[in-house]
């Protein structure tokens, strides 16, 4: 694949389009080395929801090679709105690069790309949701520009009583 002198994929080399189900192997074969799980009807039902229905809300991206078979890398996320009093705002809740080719600027350009569906869908910000602990995450969505949000996880145990 083509780089730029800077290392990162040429952008020319890139193609992200929406997941098809010629994808969904690929997109489980990608998820399962990430994370050492296979989950098919998890990735099926994600391809159901959100790779078929309301697609001016909800975006299911991947990122190919031109020219060849397989993805690169993948990112998830919808429009939601009015829970917990927020108004109407893009949540991304999935973004996996295939651990082979990272640090060669496809994160970014998936983020991009899914940012750019949320501002076409009317929406002028996008959340996610990070384990602390996670600096890889971390550090990705700070360099990405986000920032703390005016929102708090809660959660408690329902095992101690
Ligand atoms: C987070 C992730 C998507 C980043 O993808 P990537 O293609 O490597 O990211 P990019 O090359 O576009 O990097 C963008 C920025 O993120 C930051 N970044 C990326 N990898 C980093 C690392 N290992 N350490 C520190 N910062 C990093 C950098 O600031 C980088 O900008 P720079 O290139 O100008 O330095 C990728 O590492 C990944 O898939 N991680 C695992 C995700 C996962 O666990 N998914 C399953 C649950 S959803």
């Amino acid at each position: 694949m083509t780089d730029n002198v800077d290392g990162r994929v040429a952008e020319t080399a890139l193609c992200i389009q929406r997941a098809t189900l010629d994808h969904l192997k690929h997109v489980i074969d990608l998820d399962a080395r990430i994370t050492g799980q296979s989950k098919p009807d998890y990735w099926q039902d994600i391809f159901e929801r959100y790779g078929k229905r309301r697609v001016d809300q909800r975006f299911f991206l991947v990122a190919e090679a031109k020219g060849t078979d397989g993805i690169l890398g993948l990112i998830a996320g919808e429009v939601r709105g009015w829970e917990f009093g927020s108004q109407p705002c893009g949540w991304i809740f999935a973004v996996s690069v295939d651990p082979e080719i990272r640090q060669k600027g496809i994160g970014e350009a998936l983020f991009k790309a899914i940012c750019d569906e949320f501002r076409q869908a009317g929406m002028s910000t996008v959340r996610t949701m990070v384990r602390r602990q996670n600096q890889l995450h971390m550090s990705f969505f700070r360099s990405e520009g986000m920032m703390a949000g005016p929102y708090t996880q809660l959660e408690m145990s329902l095992d101690d009583e």
